[in-house]
């Protein structure tokens, strides 16, 4: 069985994540989406709120898996049987802050990095664009999957104080 990890924040899940997801399940036939804990990032939801609405939202994908993750990326995939790491590219921009990334997870392990290039309908939508478009009042209606939205708008209220 081949099997992939897709990682990411998640801060939320957005239906670019989604058309990934499902382009990276037509190359393998598992692919474990891994929500890094990622403190460093500061997010807005916590880890267990964001692993379930990607759980949510990927629930009817057969063969898509959604997990958290704490640690190296590495020892994840070693630990999934990974034989990649499948990355979303909207453009340059994410291809050259993900190079370094893919160059140095292959020189510890071996593990090749593929990358795959979005739905360019969807090449607008990041996680940081959504938040920063609730935090303000916006409609992200169409921009992440059911469900995400009441969860996101709770917390940013929370975060508000
Ligand atoms: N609309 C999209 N099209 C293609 N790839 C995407 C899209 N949105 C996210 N990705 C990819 O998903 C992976 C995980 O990304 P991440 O969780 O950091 O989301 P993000 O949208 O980049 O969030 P942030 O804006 O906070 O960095 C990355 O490889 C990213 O390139
Ligand atoms: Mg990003």
């Amino acid at each position: 069985m081949r099997i992939a990890v897709f990682p990411g924040t998640f801060d939320p899940v957005t239906v670019g994540h989604v058309d990934i997801a499902i382009r990276a399940r037509t190359l393998f036939d598992h692919v474990v989406i891994a929500v890094a804990h990622n403190a460093r990032k500061n997010p807005v939801l916590d880890t267990h709120t964001r692993v379930a609405l990607a759980r949510e939202a990927l629930a009817s994908l057969e063969g898509v898996e959604v997990k958290a993750s704490e640690g190296l990326l590495v020892d994840f995939c070693k630990a999934e049987g990974a034989i990649a790491i499948v990355k979303g590219l909207r453009g340059g921009a994410d291809y050259d802050f993900e190079r370094p990334m893919a160059l140095m997870n292959r020189a510890l392990t071996g593990i090749e990095t593929v990358f795959i290039s979005g739905d360019p309908a969807l090449q607008h939508i990041a996680s940081s664009l959504v938040r920063d478009v609730a935090r303000h009042g916006g409609s992200i209606e169409g921009l992440v999957p059911e469900g995400v939205e009441p969860a996101l708008l709770a917390a940013l209220e929370r975060e508000r104080g």
